[in-house]
């Protein structure tokens, strides 16, 4: 068995805001990265972005133009019929739906190496669940690595075993994560984990103090207070406009589910509304603010 410590090569499942992240995340690291999606277009698209920023950080120092260099041949775009299998590690960065996720996972499981740990970025889904129909081998090089975005920037990761996952692998991956500056936190399987059950509350109250709907002058005041008086580094508003409504209606929405509909995960009306017409946040360049 391969040791988990010295990942090599990862496949990252996934072009969006994470798997771009993350890729970019694992390139620094000297891991060699397949960044892939469903087609090339969206794959490059990714790509390019990490050049963009890898080209920004040199011009203001943070990076030289030789690491910079390097980077760039750590990784590779590809589409999901062109993937090698070959990798180390396989992190899964896709839509947040429990069937497609079990349904990808498993027809991947047939294909990869039998030593590559097979990981999970899902915000709240049951990583037990999404592991039920992966071999029993696999199952136990299984895990959740719940990276925050942005994932080359945040140090926290939460890692979530399922109970088939080995012991050794999750010490080993913490070992790892560590080495590379990562902050870990080891969570139980429950919904939300730590970050996003607690981060339920930080959303919806600034929602409904915030009223049905969309208030500026009031999401900016919380936001501030948050900011300046609390000392978050991002107000509610502006967080959840980053991380995307879709991702965040849909987390909002499995949490409230998998606590059996407790009122005080329940998600907030204007999140759909926002969903609905499409306004997604940055990514659309209109959420609760407008970024043109
Ligand atoms: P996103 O919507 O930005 O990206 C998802 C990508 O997966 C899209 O490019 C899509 O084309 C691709 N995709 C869908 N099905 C695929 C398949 N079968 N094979 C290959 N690619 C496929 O979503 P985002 O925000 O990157 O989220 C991805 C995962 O990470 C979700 O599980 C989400 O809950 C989780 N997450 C999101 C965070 C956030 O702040 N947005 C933070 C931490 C975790």
């Amino acid at each position: 068995m391969v040791a988990p410590t010295h990942f090599q090569s990862a496949i990252v499942l996934g072009a969006g805001v994470m798997g771009s992240g993350i890729a970019q995340w694992l390139a620094q690291n000297g891991v060699k990265v397949e960044i892939v999606d469903t087609s090339l277009p969206l794959a490059n698209e990714a790509h390019k972005r990490i050049l963009l920023d890898w080209s920004k950080l040199e011009s203001k120092g943070k990076f030289s133009s030789e690491q910079v260099r390097q980077f760039q041949d750590n990784i590779v775009a590809l589409e999901t019929s062109q993937m090698s299998h070959n990798a180390d590690l396989l992190i899964e960065a896709i839509v947040e739906n429990e069937s497609i996720k079990k349904q990808v996972l498993k027809e991947l499981d047939q294909k990869l190496r039998p030593h590559c740990v097979l990981a999970t970025n899902t915000s709240s889904l049951s990583v037990q669940a999404i592991s039920s129909e992966l071999s029993a081998e696999r199952q136990k090089r299984f895990l959740g690595l719940h990276f925050f975005n942005p994932a080359t920037i945040m140090k926290l990761v939460e890692i979530i075993p399922t109970v088939e996952t080995s012991m050794d692998l999750i010490a080993d991956v913490e070992k790892w994560l560590r080495g590379l500056g990562k902050v870990t936190a080891l969570c139980q399987d429950s919904p939300g984990f730590i970050v996003n059950r607690l981060a339920r509350n930080f959303y919806g109250e600034a929602m409904r103090i915030n009223g049905p709907t969309l208030n500026e002058d009031k999401m900016r005041q919380i936001d501030t207070i948050m900011k300046e008086v609390g000392g978050f580094k991002m107000g509610p508003f502006e967080l959840m406009d980053m991380i995307g409504h879709d991702v965040n209606y849909q987390v909002s929405q499995s949490v409230w589910q998998a606590f059996h509909q407790e009122p005080r995960f329940q998600p907030y009306r204007l999140q759909a509304s926002l969903v609905q017409s499409g306004h997604l946040g940055r990514k659309s360049k209109k959420g609760f603010f407008r970024y043109d």
